[in-house]
Formats: C-alpha cells, sequence, structure tokens
C-alpha cells in the first residue's frame, strides 16, 4: 500500500491506483455498523442495534442510541477485525459517517474513527450516509455503469438521486417534503396498534390483504404538481386519510380489516414512489436503477419495482435486506470510492452534520 503525502490537511492521501482497506463506521442512528472492503469486495460487516431498547418508547431516542453505540463500538470492532482475520495495523483509511443522522450517535462514531485515524496514523473520511445506501449496492452488483437513478428510501429520507459520479456527480432530482416513506409506515403502523417499528409489521399484514380494498390518494401526483414537484414525494397526506378511515370505522362500530389497510396503504406508497422513479429514468434517459435504505426493505415495493422496471426495460439493482437497513458496509463501500478517486481526505477535527445536504458526499 503506497500513501502519498501532502493534503491540506497534513494527512497523507492514498494513492487511488492501488486497492487500500478501508474500514467503514456508521452510528447515525441506532445501528453501530463496523465494515472492512477492499475495493469492490466486502471483507466482512458487523452490526449491532439498540432497537430492542427504543421499542418501548415507540421511537428512537438519541441518548439511549449514544450510550449503546458507545458501548457496542469496540466489541463490534473487534467483530469486524478478527472475522476478517485483519490487525488494526493493516487499515489504509477510514470512513465513518458525518451526517444526515443524530448528533449524539454521530458524534459517537466520529469520535471513534477520529482516534482510529490518529492512532494509527492513518487517513479519514467523513461520508454522507443517504449516498451510502446507493453505494452499498457496488459491492453486491458491481460497480455502477456510467448513469444511474438512484431511490433512497428509509425512516429519515425518500430521495430521488441521479448518479453521473458516486463521489463527484449528484444532482438531488427530488426528496420527501414531509414525512419520509418509513416514517410514514412507522406513523400507520402506531395507529393501527402495531409495535414500533411498524414499517416491517406493516409489510407482513399487507401480504394477506388486498392492495386495491381502498383507494388512498397519491400524494404530489396530479397534473397540476407536475412542474414545481414531479420527483418530489409527500405520505402525510395519505397518512392522514388512513387515520380518518380507520376513525370512520370505529365510530361506526365496525372492525378494522387490518390487513386491506394494511396492503392498500403500501400499495399506495409503492405506486407513487415506482412511478416518479420510472418518470425520472425516462426523462433522464437512464436505464439502471438502484433503490436503497431502510425501506427498500419493504415487499410490496420491492415487487412493484420489479414489475415496472422489467415492463420499462430497466435494469433494477436492490441490495439484500441487510445491506439495506444500516451498516458500515455502506459507509466502507463510498469511503473506498472516494479513495480511488484520490480526494483529499477531512480533517481531523471534522464536524459532524445532522442535515448534511445530499450534494455533498465527503466532509
Ligand atoms: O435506513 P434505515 O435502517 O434507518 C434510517 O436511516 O432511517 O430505515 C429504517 C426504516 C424504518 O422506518 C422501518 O420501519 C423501515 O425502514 N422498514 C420497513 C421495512 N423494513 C424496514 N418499512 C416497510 N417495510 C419493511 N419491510
Ligand atoms: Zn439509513
Amino acid at each position: 500500500m503506497s500513501l502519498c503525502a501532502g493534503s491540506p490537511s497534513g494527512a497523507p492521501i492514498l494513492n487511488p491506483m492501488s486497492e487500500p482497506l478501508v474500514l467503514g463506521i456508521e452510528t447515525s442512528c441506532d445501528e453501530t455498523g463496523v465494515a472492512l472492503v477492499r475495493g469492490h469486495e466486502l471483507l466482512i460487516d458487523s452490526v449491532a442495534s439498540s432497537m430492542d431498547e427504543h421499542a418501548r418508547f415507540g421511537g428512537i431516542i438519541p441518548e439511549i442510541a449514544s450510550r449503546a453505540h458507545l458501548e457496542a463500538m469496540a466489541p463490534t470492532l473487534r467483530r469486524a477485525l478478527d472475522g476478517a482475520g485483519v490487525e488494526l495495523g493493516d487499515i489504509d483509511a477510514i470512513a465513518v459517517t458525518a451526517g444526515p443522522g443524530l448528533v449524539g450517535p454521530l458524534t459517537v462514531g466520529a469520535s471513534a474513527a477520529k482516534a482510529l485515524a490518529v492512532g494509527l496514523g492513518k487517513p479519514l473520511y467523513g461520508v454522507n450516509h443517504v449516498i451510502g445506501h446507493a453505494a452499498v449496492d457496488e459491492l453486491v452488483d458491481g460497480p455502477f455503469p456510467d448513469r444511474v437513478m438512484a431511490l433512497v428510501v428509509s425512516g429519515g429520507h425518500s430521495s430521488l438521486l441521479l448518479v453521473d459520479d458516486i463521489v463527484t456527480g449528484i444532482t438531488e432530482l427530488g426528496s420527501t417534503l414531509d414525512d419520509a416513506a418509513g416514517e410514514a409506515f412507522d406513523k400507520v403502523g402506531r395507529l393501527l396498534g402495531l409495535p414500533y417499528p411498524g414499517g416491517p409489521h406493516i409489510d407482513r399484514l399487507a401480504r394477506e390483504g388486498d392492495p386495491e380494498a381502498i383507494r388512498f390518494p397519491r400524494g404530489l401526483t396530479a397534473p397540476k404538481d407536475q412542474a414545481a414537484h414531479a420527483y418530489d414525494f409527500s405520505f402525510s397526506g395519505l397518512k392522514t386519510a388512513v387515520a380518518r378511515w380507520v376513525e370512520a370505522r370505529q365510530d361506526a362500530g365496525q372492525e378494522i380489516p387490518l390487513a386491506d389497510v394494511a396492503a392498500s396503504f403500501a400499495a399506495a406508497v409503492a405506486d407513487v414512489l415506482t412511478a416518479k422513479t420510472i418518470a425520472a429514468c425516462q426523462r433522464h434517459d437512464v436505464s439502471t436503477l438502484v433503490i436503497g435504505g431502510g425501506f427498500s426493505a419493504n415487499s410490496q415495493l420491492r415487487e412493484m419495482a420489479a414489475a415496472r422496471c422489467a415492463a420499462a426495460g430497466i435494469d433494477l439493482r436492490i441490495p439484500p435486506i441487510r445491506y439495506c437497513t444500516d451498516n458500515g458496509a455502506m459507509i466502507a463501500a463510498l469511503g473506498a470510492a472516494v479513495v480511488r478517486r484520490g480526494l483529499p481526505p477531512s480533517p481531523l477535527d471534522l464536524p459532524v452534520d445532522s442535515s448534511m445536504p445530499l450534494t455533498q458526499v465527503l466532509v
């Protein structure tokens, strides 16, 4: 592994011609993820989750998540190193989530990454969590073609990105104006009396229901929305429509057909996400679509995207579910892409940014 000296921060710049071993650290929410990537190859991915500690509160409690990251960091790192048969001294570069996410949890990961960078004398790269959700697909399905569309859907984001280069060429075509897709599922889950997080529970229920039983609204799809919001999403009106429908039934003393409500709601979300995304692919002449983020575990979205992409001649790439939810591999993958392009490392005092813009891949 060769190093070139002389970055603005004083840290060495890695030689982009070689295949460095990149450690990825992810702590933006409730998962502590540590992974090792060399080039496009994932050596190991180790994840610890504190979700069980949040479930009884019905949402992520940042203080609890921060403490859990602190406790899980060293053992998760050790598991990754041992699993890959790698020593700390073998690591060539350290990538860490700099944002967006929860400030406390992000700070724990960034502090660990800074300590490792200083202790090992290796460069540090603070990277964007949301872009990482798209980048991880390169580990599974191989390097991206020249131009891909990426739909990143999670508990915090629903973003449509035109990707000419995963590090230097991201254009944000649209995003959610209110609730993210996963957030809408979690809120509807709560109103249907399901445990937190509601997303996977609605997914399971929906498989037993009729997606056409109730015609729920499709947000921002009216002709008047085409000019300003063709590729933006809004799920808060849909969530309210589900609440009104359920209340009306309850007031009339009728039973709630939970599976049909879940199926009809899930169909409305999947319909809007896939229709807008495929329209964007056609408008921008893109024939490869990557879907990532925790919500891309959703089976209604996966099925509708597969059917509509096949009909439109679009090559669909969705990583396996364990790489859709938060993990260290996504950060190591994006870090490896940054290193390959020979960009200078982040400063050792890199700040975390809870609302890091999606056009900024590297701090
Ligand atoms: O990316 P992620 O792990 O964390 C964030 O960065 O937000 O996404 C978590 C979100 C949660 O809202 C969760 O309910 C949702 O993804 N989710 C699902 C499914 N699995 C996870 N939503 C619907 N169906 C699923 N199968
Ligand atoms: Zn995420």
